[in-house]
């Protein structure tokens, strides 16, 4: 439990705007009665900011409004005043070029309206993919009481009798469509089939990953993140949040207690254990440089090889996130990897992992498997093949990237081939198709110039489709490498996250068409078979290609983002040295 001494009422920071009897103090209270409020409603009580990412283009958080309702009778109910903030909403499928260019953003203003007004603590509402990380972020930055109310998946799906996920199946669907196996009208019938009901990705994609790290990380309820929106129960989980924001207020329950180095490592065993999306290996060293903790790829790579995958959900298993839940969620499955875990760190209910968890079992154990029973079996051939993160460097990756193996094929962990580089996105869409395309199953795609700086943004581009010639041929996977990311909700053997990328003069930009590559995930190692030498000739005659921003937030991004090692987020907003709180005069 939680020692902290009790804050009195003179201590919280909304009565510097509320209780002073000045003309500052007057016009504060003047405004609020200006839109109907009755003085005593929201004098004398904690202030709860409702950080909202509903929007009518974010088809995952449709039913925030409504929840935030809910979160107020709760705040309410507590004693505390709710007021609800709109922030920016990264709706992944719709914003582009790709919300990635906008975390960071949505981090910011967090940050800044936790500072800028009158609130002494938070409840955070989003869940879709970007979202989580960015309310995170800002609200560890500016570190006032604050809870994480997930937005919750969406409903399971079926199609001609077989369960149907959002993202996984798209692909899988568009395959068949490309190569003829399904007609048109199938096809544009599918568009109302996968993604059923508001909320997010039903999926181990990367906004089921998000939420899950951040639910054992102990930032929000146990349990939460698998509760499905369009679920009673998602309603009564809005309503606690609203309480506890308020409970946590008087407890002084701020992200920087709970969010340390054990935290975010039961967060990683976390990620590892359910197979999680390859973008949270860009989220959780940003998430730790909020709190000034060191994170590294190294430290994620280490979890992975002690922690297998046990959740049984697309893409790296064949169930779905409300399977999840009515399996017992994040609890159950943390129960099976508890000897992975530090079981003190505290959380937001004010209680420890541990006594959040305890007891809670789960009650499918295909769902949920055991540690001896991984859902993927290592092979003596393919030892890794059931791991969801592996880390490799050579003379292609200095600082690192990633794939995932437990959605790759494993033959290909250990591959050499033939490069087919292609420049950009838009080159390696009009050349893939070509039936005379220079490639067999052996070669290795690439792509640069997808990075953080480059692209900008990052984007989910690594999952390079597979060219139509191949596609006809029966071939589904190829090793493709990219400084870019990939979807949560994809497969495929996809080497992600090339740093330092080629924009920015990586290694990556000096590779050509033709020459050799090999992966080989045992050693952790990505090279490129080019001598020295000639990488230096090339080195030398390397010119940085022009960024196409110059002016706007997109160029600040480019200016200030870290490589992907680092978490991408901005060199001026890590570190934790503690912002004056603003004059209010
Ligand atoms: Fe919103 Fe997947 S698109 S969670
Ligand atoms: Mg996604």
């Amino acid at each position: 439990m939680t020692n902290s001494p009790r804050k009195n009422l003179k201590e919280l920071r909304s009565q510097r705007w509320f209780a002073s009897d000045d003309m500052r103090g007057f016009a504060h209270r003047q405004r609020m009665q200006q839109q109907g409020l009755v003085r005593e409603e929201f004098m004398g009580r904690p202030v709860i900011g409702i950080i909202n990412t509903w929007s009518e283009l974010s088809p995952c958080h449709a039913h925030l409004r409504e929840r935030a309702a809910a979160v107020k009778r709760g705040v309410l109910q507590a004693g505390g005043y709710p007021f609800e903030l709109p922030a920016m909403s990264l709706g992944e499928v719709m914003v582009k070029p790709t919300t990635m260019i906008y975390r960071n953003f949505l981090a910011m203003e967090v940050e800044e309206l936790l500072r800028s007004l009158p609130l002494d603590g938070a409840v955070l509402m989003g869940g879709c993919d970007k979202t989580t990380p960015g309310l995170v972020m800002g609200a560890l930055s500016m570190d006032i009481p604050a809870i994480f109310c997930p937005a919750g998946p969406m409903l399971n799906d079926r199609y001609k009798g077989l369960t149907v996920g959002a993202g996984t199946h798209t692909k899988k669907y568009w395959e068949e469509y490309v190569v003829g196996n399904i007609e048109q009208p199938e096809w544009i019938a599918l568009e109302a089939k996968m993604t059923r009901a508001p909320g997010t990705c039903n999926t181990m994609g990367t906004a089921s990953t998000m939420t899950s790290i951040i639910e054992a990380m102990g930032l929000t309820f146990p349990g939460a993140t698998s509760v499905p929106a369009m679920d009673a129960g998602h309603t009564r989980l809005a309503w606690a949040c609203g309480q506890r924001a308020v409970e946590m207020v008087w407890e002084d329950l701020r992200p920087s207690r709970v969010v340390t180095r054990a935290s975010l490592l039961n967060g990683v065993a976390a990620y590892m254990a359910l197979g999680g999306s390859t973008n949270a290996a860009v989220h959780l060293p940003a998430i730790a440089g909020r709190a000034g903790i060191e994170l590294s790829l190294d430290d994620l790579d280490e979890v992975a090889r002690r922690v297998p995958v046990l959740a049984n959900i697309f893409p790296s298993g064949n169930r779905l996130m409300e399977d999840f839940f009515f399996a017992g969620g994040l609890p159950a499955l943390l129960n099976k990897i508890s000897a992975q875990l530090d079981l003190s760190t505290l959380t937001v209910t004010g209680k420890t992992l541990g006594e959040n968890i305890a007891g809670r079992i789960c009650t499918d154990d295909d769902v949920i498997r055991d540690p001896q029973t991984p859902l993927i079996a290592a092979t003596p051939e393919s030892p890794e093949a059931g791991t969801a993160l592996a880390v490799v460097r050579g003379n292609l990756c200095p600082d690192g990237a990633v794939i995932k193996p437990s959605a790759a094929t494993p033959r290909l962990l250990r591959h050499t081939g033939p490069a087919l580089v292609f420049d950009s996105n838009a080159e390696m869409l009009a050349a893939v198709n070509d039936p005379d395309l220079d490639a067999d199953e052996n070669t290795v795609l690439v792509l640069r110039n997808g990075g953080p700086v480059g692209a900008p943004g990052m984007p989910e581009w690594g999952n390079l489709p597979i060219p139509k010639k191949l596609l006809q041929r029966g071939v589904r996977d190829m090793l493709r490498i990219s400084d870019s990311r990939m979807s949560g909700t994809h497969y495929g053997t996809c080497v992600l996250h090339v740093a330092p990328e080629s924009a920015v003069g990586g290694p990556l930009a000096l590779l050509k068409t033709g020459d050799v590559v090999s992966l080989d995930i045992g050693q952790r190692r990505l090279d490129m078979l080019v001598s020295d030498d000639e990488l230096a000739r090339r080195r030398a005659a390397w010119v940085a290609p022009p960024k196409a921003y110059t002016r706007g937030y997109v160029r600040i991004y480019q200016q200030e983002v870290t490589q992907a090692d680092k978490g991408c987020d901005f060199t001026v907003l890590a570190g934790n040295a503690p912002t004056s709180e603003p004059s209010i005069y």
